[in-house]
C-alpha cells in the first residue's frame, strides 16, 4: 500500500508543528512509524481515504472517539448546514444553547445548571475552577487522564510518576507553575484504600474528587458508592468525567447505569459527532459559584456546537444508538478471542465493549507485536490499533470483513512468534506507548 504523500506531509509538519499533530494520540508515531498514512482527504461513516487515495475501514479509535454516529453523519451535518446558514455568529446569542442546557438537564435530572466551552480537557479545567470557587478550598484528589492543563499536571510536580498509571506515562509537567505543587493528587481506581489516604492527607482541604465513572475496568460493588460517601463527608465536589464515557452505554452520562450521582459531569466529544463541543452540568449550589469567579469565552458562544449537539443527541436517543454499540462491541472482542484461540495467542480485552482494548500478553515483545497486527491490517485496508471505539456507522459487513482480516493476521503473527522473527517482520520501527519527545 503506497501512502508516500501523507507520510511526507508529515515529515514537514514535525519540522513546523511541535510535536507534528495538535493530538498525542493522533501522531503516526502512536500507530505505526513511517508507515500510517497520517492525513485523510475525506471521512464518511467508517470510511477514510488518504492523500493518495487509498480507502480504508476505520476499526481503530475512529476519531478519537469523537463520532459516534460515524463520519460526516447526515443528520448532523444537516442541523450545522442550517446552523451555518442563518448564521454561525452575532452579537445576540444562539438559542440552541438553552435547548441544549433545557436537553442535558433532562437527561441527568440530578443537574440543575449547565455551563458551556468547546473542549475536554478545558471543559474539565472549568469544572475544577468552579469547584475551587465552591469550596474555598485548593487541592484536588484524581484518578485517569483529564487533559493538559496546568490543574492536572501539577500533579507530577510533587513526584514524576505521579501520572503513570493515569493513563498516560511520560507527561512532563515543564511549564506547569511550581507552587501547584501538591495541588493535583491521585488515586487508584477501584482502590477505595487509596482514595482514603488521600483524604486522610489532605482532609478539610479537598476541592474536588475527580474521576470517570468507568474506563478501562467496571467499578467493583460499592466503589462508586463509596467515592460518593467520602466526598459527602470531606465537603469535597464529586465531578464525573464523561467526556470520554459518556453516550455509549446509555444516552448521557455513563454513571446513569451506576445510579451514583455526582455534583458536576463534564461532557465533550462524545456529545457532537465531530464538532467541538463540551458541557459543564451540576447541580445548582455549586454551579452558582461559576458567577463568584470569571469563565468567559468568545468562541463558547458559537452556534455550530449546539446545532451539533442537539442533532447528535436526539439521534442517539431516537435510534438506541447505544444498544448497536454494545452490540458492535460485543462482535469485536468476539472476533479477538476466537482467533486469538485458533492460533493459540496471549491477549487479554479490556474496557467497556463500545471502547475495546486489545492487549498482546507478550512481555517485552507485546509492542512490536501489536506495531505488526497494526502493520498487517493497514495492508489489508483497516485501520487498527489497540483500541477499538464502535460507532453507529460500523455495520455487520465491516465486521465480518474486519473478523476475516484478524484471522489472517493473527495467524501470521503466532508464525512471527514461533519463528522469533516479529522483529524482522517490521518495516519500521515499533509504535511508541505514551508521551515521547519527538527527535
Ligand atoms: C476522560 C477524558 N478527559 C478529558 C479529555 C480531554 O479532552 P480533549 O482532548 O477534548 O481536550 C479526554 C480526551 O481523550 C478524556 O478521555
Amino acid at each position: 500500500m503506497n501512502c508516500h504523500t501523507g507520510i511526507d506531509l508529515y515529515k514537514r509538519a514535525r519540522n513546523i508543528i511541535p510535536g507534528g499533530t495538535h493530538l498525542l494520540s493522533k501522531r503516526p508515531e502512536m500507530f505505526l512509524p513511517g508507515q500510517w498514512p497520517a492525513y485523510y482527504s475525506r471521512s464518511r461513516g467508517v470510511e477514510i481515504t488518504d492523500l493518495d487515495g487509498n480507502r480504508f475501514i476505520d476499526m481503530s479509535i475512529c476519531g478519537v472517539g469523537a463520532c459516534i454516529l460515524g463520519y460526516a453523519d447526515p443528520d448532523v451535518d444537516a442541523a450545522v448546514k442550517s446552523a451555518i446558514d442563518n448564521g454561525t455568529m452575532s452579537t445576540l446569542n444562539c438559542p440552541e444553547e438553552v435547548e441544549l442546557a433545557e436537553l442535558l438537564c433532562e437527561l441527568h435530572p440530578w443537574a440543575d445548571m449547565v455551563r458551556f466551552a468547546r473542549g475536554g480537557g478545558e471543559a474539565m479545567s472549568i469544572a475544577v475552577r468552579i469547584a475551587r470557587a465552591a469550596t474555598g478550598r485548593d487541592r484536588v484528589a484524581f484518578c485517569g487522564y483529564h487533559g493538559w492543563h496546568d490543574w492536572y499536571l501539577a500533579a507530577n510536580l510533587a513526584d514524576d510518576g505521579n501520572l503513570d498509571g493515569q493513563l498516560l506515562p511520560g507527561l512532563e509537567p515543564a511549564g506547569i507553575p511550581r507552587c501547584l505543587r501538591a495541588t493535583a493528587v491521585p488515586f487508584n481506581y477501584n482502590q477505595p484504600e487509596s482514595l482514603e489516604a488521600v483524604v486522610q492527607e489532605h482532609d478539610g482541604k479537598l476541592a474536588a474528587i475527580i474521576m470517570e465513572p468507568v474506563r478501562h475496568s467496571e467499578p467493583e460493588d460499592g466503589f462508586l458508592r463509596h467515592v460518593r460517601e467520602t466526598a459527602d463527608k470531606t465537603g469535597a465536589v464529586l465531578i464525573f468525567d464523561e467526556v470520554t464515557s459518556g453516550w455509549r452505554m446509555n444516552t448521557g452520562g455513563i454513571h446513569l447505569s451506576y445510579g451514583i450521582n455526582p455534583d458536576m459531569a463534564v461532557f465533550a466529544k462524545g456529545m457532537s459527532n465531530g464538532y467541538p463541543m463540551a458541557a459543564i452540568t451540576g447541580i445548582r449550589p455549586v454551579m452558582e459559584s461559576a458567577q463568584k469567579t470569571f469563565i468567559s469565552s468568545t468562541y463558547w458562544t458559537e452556534r455550530i456546537g449546539p446545532a451539533a449537539a442537539l442533532a447528535a443527541i436526539r439521534k442517539m436517543r431516537s435510534h438506541n444508538v447505544p444498544e448497536h454499540l454494545n452490540r458492535t462491541g460485543d462482535c469485536v472482542r468476539k472476533a479477538w478471542r476466537q482467533a486469538a484461540d485458533e492460533y493459540g495467542l496471549r491477549i487479554s480485552i479490556k474496557g467497556i465493549p463500545p471502547l475495546s482494548i486489545l492487549s498482546f500478553e507478550y512481555g517485552k515483545m507485546s509492542q512490536e507485536i501489536h506495531t505488526l497486527f497494526t502493520q498487517e491490517m493497514l495492508n489489508r485496508g483497516f485501520l487498527s490499533s489497540k483500541a477499538f471505539y464502535a460507532t453507529y456507522a460500523h455495520r455487520e459487513e465491516h465486521v465480518n470483513a474486519y473478523e476475516n482480516a484478524v484471522i489472517e493476521v493473527f495467524k501470521t503473527i503466532a508464525g512471527a512468534i514461533d519463528k522469533n522473527s516479529v522483529h524482522e517482520s517490521l518495516h519500521g520501527p515499533a509504535a511508541h506507548t505514551g508521551f515521547k519527545r519527538l527527535a
